[in-house]
């Protein structure tokens, strides 16, 4: 079975399996030859040059499983007969640590007495702590409830929203009312036609004067010029692992904006993610070699 994997890492996890045949192609040097005959596609985390272009040519793929959460990239080019799976689970150990990590750095000034100590300055003030705030979660999926455990002991209140209403989440259809009690929110939505510029001026404006906004998901759900002007006049901070575009030009306006923490879309860039990619890796192609239903098929739903 004709497979092409991002790297020798997933070509070894999968060489024990029978009748695999792993070509590494990670989208930076040339495309290894057969593409008309690949079965499975396990593309690379950054996305290849040009990958409408790459899937029209995969005329015998059935199954795209990606090492993201995100499908966006591969979700409208899906040739017929193509199953769609995520790596839902990889990263929410990274995600989640990622973003306790942002908010605390945020709230407790991290950035700025870094500065300080840069410079030598002794800049003692009290700052806000974590404690006692409400923590609104936009998108309550695995990442928003590994987040939520790893926020258990951090005395706050965490609030949950995702696309449907369900026990204890709340629709988001709710959001708009939310916003204004929230003292950190936290983006954990997919990037889909329903949430693109979703966080524009009016919500910015629903949330509470001092709030944190932190943007793990996808750089495109912000209006960034919104955030910029809400940054700029000193009312709402931010974290964000992830900007549009990405990498952030120099001399971008959210560079040198007050009160933002900037990661380049590291959250779950890590050794934890790396194996727990590997172990669904090996389980999807297990699945999909004894003809077993997949792991995190992606519906119209998604
Ligand atoms: C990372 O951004 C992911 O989608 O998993």
């Amino acid at each position: 079975m004709e497979t092409w994997v991002p790297s020798g890492e997933v070509a070894e996890a999968l060489s024990a399996l029978p009748d695999v045949r792993c070509s590494v192609y990670d989208g930076t040097g040339p495309e290894p030859g057969g593409i008309e005959d690949v079965e499975v596609w396990i593309p690379p985390l950054i996305p290849v040059p040009d990958v409408p272009g790459t899937l029209a040519r995969m005329r015998s793929l059935r199954l795209l499983q990606t090492v993201t959460a995100g499908v966006e990239a591969y979700r409208p080019h899906l040739p017929e007969g193509a199953v769609l799976c995520n790596a839902r689970g990889v990263h929410d150990a990274g995600t989640a640590e990622w973003a306790v990590g942002a908010m605390i750095a945020v709230i407790r000034e991290f950035p700025g007495f870094t500065d300080a100590q840069r410079r030598g300055e002794w800049t003692y003030h009290h700052t806000g702590v974590l404690a006692d705030a409400t923590v609104l979660i936009v998108g309550y999926g695995s990442i928003g409830a590994a987040l939520e455990r790893r926020l258990d002991g951090f005395e706050v209140e965490v609030v949950r929203v995702a696309r449907r209403a369900r026990e204890g989440v709340h629709g988001m259809a709710e959001l708009p009312a939310l916003l204004p009690a929230a003292d950190v929110v936290v983006l954990l939505v997919p990037a889909t036609e329903a949430t693109a510029g979703m966080v524009d001026a009016a919500f910015l404006a629903r949330m509470k004067d001092g709030a944190v906004l932190v943007n793990a998901a996808r750089g495109g759900i912000v209006d960034t010029d919104a955030l910029v002007a809400e940054l700029k006049d000193g009312r709402l901070r931010a974290a964000l692992d992830v900007t549009a575009p990405e990498p952030l030009p120099e001399g971008h306006p959210l560079w040198s904006a007050p009160g933002v923490l900037i990661t380049p879309h590291v959250a779950g860039s890590t050794p934890a993610s790396a194996r727990r990619m590997l172990r669904l890796m090996r389980s999807q192609m297990t699945r999909h070699l004894a003809g077993d239903p997949l792991d995190n098929v992606i519906t119209d739903a998604y």
